[in-house]
């Protein structure tokens, strides 16, 4: 009997990408999504990839009684992984309150319910932000976790403290957090990739959007930072190589090989690239030329930030398997793909 799991944002960015990967490895999947940041398309482009079809139901995951009256009818299932979350960091400077309010009831309500029911595994999706501004580079997951820049960060650290808190005491559950760095690109057969609702707020998606002509220019945050180009530095990672980490955390917990009752792991590429250089390897990938203006820094922006992925390697036999140049070429195939551009 194939194992059955919950993807909670399930039509989202990543979880969509983690639905294909679950889905060819023969798991039966069950998506649930409000389409805040998504649409029902998703599941077509899932079902063109797979040849198959997740289950989906339409949950908001703050309303306590559709959560409760979902896991009654879900009280079968093997693990959750848990996506679903707001994640603007400006939106969330503006609006703190339904920030905490979304991403912490939400969290409460499925832990709760997993507890009733006797669901003993969760992949939860955490981030980087968590480390702030580091003080050494690249970061491993014991560098002191640093005061949240925002209020979205602040949500990330709250969810990590309640599951750790959790698993510390109830029997019968354990959880693998994954931090990570920065996805970008798309299923490499175009049918799936970022569709963020009005304008973007990451990289990626801005540049797509500019090179298909729906923005005018793409703005860069700041040339004056303290990096060889003077644009910020990240970690950017394939979502499908960050798809198959969840895979990997996923199936250590599902045979009982984890250590303890939470572990903790980067997922990233281990190296940093500016966003000059993403700009320009864009540009040299998709051969064309990319309008962009340098503009003041951001407010909130860590200046450099990479992973150190050794624990993610040797512990979950995790590594990814495609380069910035790959992401950049899937990005711009999907963003053609969506808009009917021809190449
Ligand atoms: C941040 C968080 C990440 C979180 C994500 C959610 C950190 C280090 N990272 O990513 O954990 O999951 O938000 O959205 O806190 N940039 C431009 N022009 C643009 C957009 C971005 O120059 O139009 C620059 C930014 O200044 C930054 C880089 O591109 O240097 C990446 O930005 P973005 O894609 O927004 O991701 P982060 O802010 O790194």
């Amino acid at each position: 009997m194939s194992k059955k799991i919950l993807i909670t944002g399930g039509t989202g960015y990543i979880g969509s990408h983690t639905a294909v990967e679950l889905l060819q490895k023969n798991y039966e999947v069950f998506l649930v999504d409000n389409f805040s940041n998504s649409h029902s398309s998703v599941l077509q482009g899932i079902k063109k990839i797979t040849s198959k079809e997740p289950h989906f139901t339409k949950l908001e995951l703050t309303d306590k009684e559709a959560v409760a009256a979902y896991f009654e009818d879900h009280h079968d299932l093997d693990a959750v992984i848990h996506f679903a979350a707001l994640k603007a960091v400006g939106e969330s400077v503006e609006k703190p309150l339904l920030y905490y309010y979304n991403n912490i009831v939400s969290l409460l309500l499925l832990l709760e319910n997993m507890i009733a029911y006797n669901i003993p595994y969760l992949v939860f999706s955490s981030s980087c932000t968590v480390y702030g501004e580091p003080d050494k580079l690249p970061i491993k997951e014991t560098a002191p976790i640093k005061p949240a820049l925002s209020p979205y960060g602040n949500t990330k650290q709250i969810s990590e403290e309640i599951i750790l808190d959790l698993a510390k005491v109830q029997e019968n559950f354990s959880a693998i957090l994954l931090r990570y760095f920065n996805p970008i690109g798309a299923h490499p057969s175009g049918f799936i990739g970022e569709l963020p609702i009005g304008i973007p707020n990451n990289l990626v998606p801005y540049i797509t959007q500019t090179a298909a002509g729906v923005r005018d220019v793409l703005h860069i945050f700041g040339d004056d930072y303290d990096t060889p180009d003077g644009t910020c530095i990240r970690d950017y990672i394939h979502v499908v190589d960050l798809a198959r980490a969840h895979i990997a955390a996923l199936e250590r917990l599902l045979n009982n090989e984890n250590e303890t009752s939470c572990e903790i792991f980067n997922i990233g590429t281990g190296r940093g690239h500016s966003v000059l250089e993403i700009v320009h390897t864009f540009e040299k990938v998709n051969n064309m030329i990319l309008p962009y203006v340098i503009d003041d820094r951001r407010e909130g922006d860590v200046e450099k930030v990479w992973a150190d992925t050794n624990k993610a390697q040797k512990i979950l036999n995790w590594k990814p398997q495609f380069s910035i140049e790959d992401a950049l070429r899937d990005a711009w195939q999907w963003e053609k793909n969506y808009r009917g551009i021809k190449s």
